[in-house]
This record gives C-alpha cells, structure tokens and sequence, in this order.
C-alpha cells in the first residue's frame, strides 16, 4: 500500500514537472548550452499549477530541500528541481568535455616521450581520462541528457571546457608541469566534489580523484628528475613553469565576485568550497612544492602573509581568461578540430557496436519467443 502511494505520488509529480515546466512530456530540455531544441521553436506556454498540484510540487520541494539541509544525496530518480538539473549537467557536461578534450595536449608526447617508462606512463595517464570523461557523461545521462546531446554542444562549440586545454604543449617538460600543476589545481578543486550533493556525480569523483592523484605525482617526479639533470633540462622545466603557472590560477574560475554561479551552487550543496578559496589552498599547497624542485613561481608579488596565514599572490588577467574561454585561446580551433574528427573518425565503431547490440537483441527475442 505504501509502496503503492509513493509510486502514485513520484508519477504525479513527474507528469506535473513535464507538464508545468516543458509543455508536453515529450519536449526535451537542453542545459544551459542556450539553444533550443531542436523542433521546439515556439516558446511553450507554462500551466499555472492548480491548488493540488501545487500542494504537490510544494512537498517535493519541500523534501528536497530537507535532503540538502540534512547533507545528504539526491539520486537520480528523486524529485529535483529543474534548476538544480540544470546545474548539474552544465557543470558535469562541462567537466566531461574538459576531461577528454585534456587528453589531446599531452595525447601529442606519447610517440616523443623520451623513455619507455616515462611512453607506458603517458599512455595509461591519458587514458585514465578518457575514463574519466566516460564516467562523467554517464553521470551527466542519469540527469536526462544524451551523451549525443552533450557532444554535440561540444562539437558545435556551443559548451565550454577548461580554459586550460586551450595552451600548447611545447617541450617535454610541458607533460611533467600539466601532471604537477594542472593536474594539481584539478585535484585541488576536484576532492571537495566528492562531497557533491548529486549522489552519481560524487561517486564518480572518487574514483576520478584517486587517479588524479597518481597523475599529480608522476608529472612533479618526471620534473624532478629533469631537475637533477642538466642545466638544459632544469631551464627548460622553468620555461614550462613559466608559461603554465597564471593559467593554472585562472583555471579555478573568476573570482567570487564575478562567479555567477557560486551562491546557488554551494547552497545545493554542488560546490562545497569557492573559487577563491580553491585558488588560495592550491597556491599554499604549491609554494613548498617548487621550492622542493627548485624551481621559482613566476609572481615578484608571490610571499607569505603573516596575518593571513596564506600567500598573497599577483593579479591574474582575466581578460586573457575570457577571451581564452570564449574561443580565442591560442588552440581552442585545433582543439575542437581534433575532438571533432575523432568523432567523425570513430563513426564506424559506434555503428558496429550498434549493430551487434540489435543482432544481440534479436536473438535473445526469438530465442524467448520459441521457449
Ligand atoms: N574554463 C572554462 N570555463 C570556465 C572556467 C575555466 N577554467 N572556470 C569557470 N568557467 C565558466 C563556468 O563554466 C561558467 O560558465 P557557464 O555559466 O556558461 O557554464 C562561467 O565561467 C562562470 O563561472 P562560475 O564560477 O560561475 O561557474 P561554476 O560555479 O560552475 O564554477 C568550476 C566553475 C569551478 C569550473 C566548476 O564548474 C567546477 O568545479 N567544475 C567541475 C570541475 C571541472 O570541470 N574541472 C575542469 C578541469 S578538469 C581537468 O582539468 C581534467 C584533469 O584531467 C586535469
């Protein structure tokens, strides 16, 4: 009986949603890549709720609200609202891409990488992200979304990715800074995920999280052999250094004056800790780190603040950062080029897997129907 009730109560709700926020329960959403979809060119006309059903739609508010209150996970076929849907797929959509798009940068070094070990390394470190990207689209799906839909903003260069895969990797050192400080700064921002509200998302992280850390390591070892080496080899990890540091501070977002989304975000329960905040833990966690390589920040304003307790550090330039978000880094068009043709590359391996699905598919069908 009661399971009854709760089952008539979740169909409720969910034909209240369609029907309330999309018209008619066919209309898909998009996030906020900000385009329609496809066929629904008309603006649909949003139902007033009648008094019951808001009565409805105010419990599961109301439901929901305690479950983030009381810290606790929202799963996928809980009750949310659309905004917090929303949210969640820009930002694990957005992550996703960052995490596959991040793969060609240093995908370049493995037929250069100067050893063997340092070749079977790079490979399953490039790998583990493409991992990464396919645990994050599957969580991104759970929310309702197409895998086809996400890469297709991505493809179109209608969604966003890091800002930080948009710089080229120039010497071998490059490979070891991304795994010290890129791969630093993602962890850095990337543990307190974990901690999601999002029940799918968190647990995603944990594993992603475990794997950034052997990432974080072997780039900070790979430069600290490279130090012990020769004074070329020490000036050409400086230069890497050098080129990566501002990037890796802008990568944690604009300021929380400027972050859009931050408040909404961590009253979700979404992010846990700000932008600012990050930066400040990356840049005290980093400072030790280089002087255990030797080599320098590149910030004449970068020193310790007693009364702090944090380092106070130089002024990032934003402009650099949008302009690079917005698509006019210096390989955003190689980027999306590249992503876009190992799609389009890749064409065959999805049609056969398809193809097997439904041969797989109809057996097990005529199978049963002649049992
Ligand atoms: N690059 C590109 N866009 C960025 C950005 C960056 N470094 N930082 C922020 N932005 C965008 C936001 O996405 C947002 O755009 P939108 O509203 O159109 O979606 C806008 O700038 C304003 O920023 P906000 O601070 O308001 O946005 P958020 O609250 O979403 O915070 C974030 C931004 C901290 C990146 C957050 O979305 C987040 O934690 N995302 C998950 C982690 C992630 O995506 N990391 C990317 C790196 S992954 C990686 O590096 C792979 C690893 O293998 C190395």
């Amino acid at each position: 009986m009661i399971q009854k009730n709760r089952f008539s109560l979740k169909l409720c709700i969910t034909v209240l949603i369609c029907a309330f926020f999309y018209g008619s329960p066919a209309a898909m959403y998009t996030q906020s890549f900000n385009v329609p979809d496809g066929a629904a060119t008309a603006k649909p006309v949003a139902a007033v709720p009648t008094a019951a059903q808001q009565q409805v739609l105010d419990a599961a508010q109301a439901k929901f609200d305690a479950v983030i209150d009381a810290d606790g996970k929202i799963e996928p076929k809980d009750w949310m609202p659309e905004a917090y849907r929303k949210t969640l797929v820009r930002q694990i959509s957005q992550h996703a891409h960052s995490e596959i798009v991040g793969m060609l940068p240093e995908g370049n070094w493995i037929s250069r990488a100067p050893s063997l070990k340092r070749k079977a390394i790079l490979i399953a470190k490039v790998q583990d992200e493409g991992g990464h990207g396919l645990y994050l689209y599957s969580a991104a799906e759970t929310l309702g979304t197409s895998r086809d839909q996400m890469l297709d903003a991505l493809h179109t260069g209608r969604a966003k990715y890091s800002s930080i895969f948009n710089y080229p990797t120039l010497t071998w050192a490059d490979v070891g800074v991304i795994g010290w400080l890129v791969d630093g700064a993602a962890i850095m921002n990337q543990i307190p995920l974990c901690r999601c509200s999002y029940g799918p998302y968190a647990r995603a992280m944990v594993r992603v999280c475990k794997e950034e850390s052997f990432h974080q390591r072997q780039g900070f070892e790979a430069l600290l052999a490279m130090m012990q080496g020769t004074p070329a080899q020490q000036a050409m990890v400086q230069d890497a250094v050098n080129r990566w540091w501002w990037k890796c501070l802008a990568m944690f977002g604009p300021p929380d004056s400027d972050s859009p989304n931050s408040v909404q975000g961590m009253r979700w329960g979404i992010k846990r800790i700000s932008n600012d905040d990050l930066r400040q833990k990356f840049v005290d966690a980093t400072v030790p780190q280089a002087k255990v390589l030797g080599v320098t920040l590149p910030d004449p304003d970068l020193k310790w603040n007693e009364e702090r307790g944090h380092h106070d550090y130089g002024a990032i330039d934003w402009d650099e950062f949008w302009a690079t978000v917005n698509g006019n880094g210096p390989c955003n068009k190689e980027r999306l080029a590249t992503r876009v043709k190992a799609h389009e590359d890749g064409a065959w391996v999805r049609e056969a897997a398809l193809a097997h699905a439904q041969k797989k598919a109809a057996r097990q069908a005529a199978q049963q129907e002649a049992a």
